[in-house]
């Protein structure tokens, strides 16, 4: 089986360093060592009230900074979303696959829709779109933050119940997650994830995009906890934990705990955490810049992305319409 590793996120906001450390650099890390997509997931962007303008550009923003951290397309493939019809169409057979009691469970769902007469259809089937996304080539990793784990789940037990109905169509894909940062949380309330919908100048969500300035009146004014003493202890200091676990990423460490021992302040943690993240966000603002620069650079990465995508999904999505009786006998 090839090593297949595919992963997405979606352009409701602009990025923040939640889905930096956990997602963006690690599809950095990975592209040269298996066949990998990296999507830019717009049509999810669209389950919750959006604006059309506002909407492809954050998608060609967050293409850009695929870009400026460092996706090569001469290796892996950048994709949108919905440049790829074979997303959409996996999804409806996929559908008629799920159950509405698991979809019942998904916690956004529970979380931002249930109960309410105006939540779009797509807020509730979405996670099954995000299902196809995965299936559709064959992946067999998923890098992803911790949030996604019942995403992933999902995605896995689609896979299962479709092979057992009508043969063996998918790979079930593995949850690949980060062992630091997997789960960024807000600076001003480290008990909520960083999000990248928070208000655009929310204090607690640094976005990959602010200057350096910024970035270190965020850190430094980031709420800490009761006492002084730098430990990781998730919960009973989740601030300072929060700190050390962005430090920990950001010096390519993976050990937060060990890293608590050379702080005797709150002061000096805070200092040494900006300087890191705006060593690390730095140059990506300054690549991003320079792209941004080059649109029909941007626009030809996804053309050829686009064509690539549809390529590697379509034999897989023919193939489960085949086994679901679509297709002639
Ligand atoms: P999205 O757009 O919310 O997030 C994109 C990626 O960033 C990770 N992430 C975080 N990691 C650490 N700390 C945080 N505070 C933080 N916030 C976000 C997420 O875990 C994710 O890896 N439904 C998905 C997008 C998607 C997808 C897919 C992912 C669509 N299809 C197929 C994987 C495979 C989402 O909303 O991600």
């Amino acid at each position: 089986m090839t090593r297949t590793i595919f992963s997405a996120i979606v352009p409701s906001g602009r990025l923040t360093l939640g889905n930096y450390l956990g997602a963006l650099r690690r599809f950095v890390s990975v592209q040269h060592e298996a066949r990998c997509v990296f999507c830019i997931a717009d049509l999810h962007a669209l389950t919750t009230d959006h604006d059309p303008r506002r909407l492809c550009q954050l998608a060609e923003e967050t293409v850009t900074l695929f870009l400026a951290a460092g996706l090569d397309p001469g290796v892996c493939v950048i994709v949108r979303q919905s440049d790829v019809p074979a997303h959409t169409e996996l999804s409806y057979l996929l559908e008629c696959t799920a159950y509405t009691g698991e979809l019942n469970r998904m916690i956004q769902f529970k979380e931002k829709g249930r109960g309410r007469p105006k939540t779009r259809v797509s807020l509730y089937t979405y996670p099954v779109l995000m299902a196809a996304d995965i299936l559709a080539y064959r992946t067999t990793e998923v890098p992803v933050g911790d949030d996604q784990r019942q995403h992933l789940e999902l995605a896995r037990d689609l896979a299962l119940r479709f092979n057992r109905s009508y043969g063996e169509i998918f790979v079930v894909p593995e949850m690949s997650p980060a062992i630091v940062a997997a789960r960024v949380m807000d600076l001003q309330d480290p008990t909520a994830k960083m999000s990248k919908s928070a208000p655009y100048d929310a204090a607690g969500t640094i976005r990959l995009l602010d200057s350096p300035d910024v970035i270190r009146r965020k850190i430094m004014r980031a709420v800490t906890d009761p006492g002084s003493e730098v430990r990781h202890d998730v919960e009973n200091q989740p601030g300072i934990t929060n700190l050390l676990e962005i430090l920990a990423a950001c010096l390519d460490e993976n050990d937060p705990a060990a890293l608590a021992r050379r702080y005797q302040s709150y002061g000096a943690l805070k200092k040494d955490v900006a300087e890191a993240v705006v060593a690390v966000l730095d140059p990506l603002r300054k690549k991003c810049a320079d792209l941004a620069a080059d649109p029909a650079y941007v626009n030809a990465t996804l053309r050829a992305g686009a064509e690539r995508a549809q390529a590697l999904a379509a034999p897989t999505v023919a193939a489960a319409k085949q086994a679901i009786g679509l297709g002639t006998l």
